[in-house]
C-alpha cells in the first residue's frame, strides 16, 4: 500500500539522515562504469573525481565496479571500487606504485571542522603486501593518511598524523573498516573516527595538533605504494564523502544523491570563493608529487628516497622532511 510505501521510505530516510551537511559526495553512482573516470580531463573536469594519478595500462586495468566491492552496510551506494595496485601503476614517471582518485569540486574541503568519511576492505585475493610500505588516504603535505606496512606493526592499517603513527588495527581480509578523519583545518588538529562493518563510528583518537590544509585537490582517495614491486594488490572502497557541521555516525549513508558543490557554493556559511579549482591550481598539485627536473624541489614535491633520482634541494621556506623514511622524503 502507498502508505506501508510511504512510511518504509520515511524510516529509510530516518536512519539514513545525515547528521551534518555533505559538502562534497564521493559516491560511486554518478559512475555507471568505469569508463566514466575518464571523462575527467584538465581540460574538462567533470564529475566527482580527477582521475590522473594512475599508472599507462587503461583504466579498467586499475579501477572496477561491482556490488560486491562495496560495505554492504551502505545502501546508498550501488556499487564499490576495487582500486589496483600493481608493476604497471607508475605515474610521471616516477617510481612509485599508485593509484588514486582526487576529488573534483567547487566546494572548500579546507575550511572549519570537517568529517572526511570512507571505507576500505581487503580481501584475501590479492591482498595488500606487508613488506611494502603504502600510503592510503593521504594528503599531499601527509598531516593525516593511512599507512600500511609500516614496521614494526606492519599488518596493521595504521593512522598516522604528520608522519607519526598514533593509532592502528591489525588489517583481516574480508572486514569492512569505516574511518572519518575529523580535522579541525581552523584550530589545526585531527582526530579519527572509526568502525567495523555496520556498526556505527566512534571518536577512537582525540584531536592531536597537526598543520591540517588541503587545497582541495589533494585528499588522494586511494593507495601509493611506495616501494615498488611487481606484486598485485587489490583494495575495496565505498561511502567516501566529506561532511560539515556534526558527524553522522552510522555507516552508509555517505553516498546517494549529492548535496556536493551546488549546495555549498550556495550555501550561507561556507562559501569562500578562495579555492582553488582552476586547471592551474590543480597543477600545483600534481607538480608538487612530481620529480621536477630543476635543481630545486617545490613544496610537497619529493626530494629523496630509495631509487629516487629527482632534485634534492627544497625551495626556499621549506626544508627535506623524512615522510616515510628509507623511501620518501619530502620538501615541505
Ligand atoms: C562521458 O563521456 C561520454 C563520451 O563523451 C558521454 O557519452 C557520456 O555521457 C559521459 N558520461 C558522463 C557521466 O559524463
Ligand atoms: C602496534 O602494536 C601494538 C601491540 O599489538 C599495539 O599496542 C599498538 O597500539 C600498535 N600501534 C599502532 C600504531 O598500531
Amino acid at each position: 500500500m502507498l502508505s506501508f510505501g510511504a512510511l518504509t521510505l520515511l524510516s529509510l530516510l530516518v536512519k539514513n539522515a545525515r547528521a551534518g551537511t555533505t559538502i562534497w559526495s564521493g559516491s560511486f553512482n554518478t559512475y555507471p562504469t568505469v569508463a566514466t573516470f575518464d571523462n575527467w580531463s584538465w581540460s574538462n573536469e567533470v564529475g566527482e573525481y580527477q582521475w590522473y594519478i594512475h599508472g599507462s595500462q587503461p583504466t579498467s586495468h586499475y579501477l572496477a565496479l561491482d556490488p560486491s566491492y562495496k560495505n554492504p552496510a551502505d545502501t546508498s551506494e550501488t556499487n564499490g571500487l576495487k582500486i589496483t595496485i600493481d608493476q604497471t601503476s607508475n605515474w610521471n614517471g616516477q617510481t612509485m606504485e599508485r593509484t588514486e582518485l582526487i576529488p573534483q569540486t567547487t566546494a572548500n574541503l579546507g575550511t572549519g571542522n570537517l568529517f572526511y568519511h570512507f571505507s576500505i576492505m581487503r580481501d584475501s585475493t590479492n591482498p595488500p603486501e606487508s613488506s611494502l610500505e603504502h600510503q592510503i588516504f593521504f594528503f599531499e603535505s601527509h598531516f593525516t593518511e593511512l599507512k600500511y606496512g609500516v614496521s614494526p606493526n606492519s599488518t596493521y592499517l595504521e593512522w598516522h598524523v604528520s608522519s607519526s603513527p598514533q593509532w592502528g588495527v591489525s588489517w583481516d581480509a574480508g572486514t569492512w573498516l569505516n574511518f572519518a578523519y575529523d580535522i579541525d583545518f581552523s584550530g589545526g588538529s585531527v582526530g579519527l573516527w572509526f568502525s567495523t562493518g555496520s556498526n556505527a563510528l566512534t571518536k577512537v583518537h582525540a584531536n592531536i595538533a597537526a598543520s591540517a590544509s588541503t587545497n582541495s585537490e589533494d585528499f588522494h582517495v586511494g593507495v601509493l605504494r611506495i616501494v615498488p614491486d611487481s606484486v598485485v594488490e587489490n583494495y575495496y572502497v565505498s561511502g567516501v564523502y566529506i561532511e560539515s557541521g556534526s558527524i553522522t555516525t552510522s555507516v552508509g549513508s555517505g553516498g546517494g544523491s549529492s548535496s556536493s558543490s551546488s549546495s555549498s557554493s550556495s550555501s550561507s556559511s561556507s562559501s569562500t570563493s578562495s579555492t582553488p579549482t582552476s586547471s592551474s591550481s590543480s597543477s600545483v598539485s600534481s607538480t608538487s608529487t612530481t620529480s621536477a627536473a630543476g635543481a630545486t624541489q617545490t613544496k610537497y614535491g619529493q626530494c629523496g628516497g630509495t631509487s629516487y633520482s629527482g632534485p634534492t634541494t627544497c625551495g626556499t621556506g621549506t626544508t627535506c622532511v623524512a615522510v616515510s623514511p628509507p623511501y620518501y622524503y619530502q620538501c615541505q
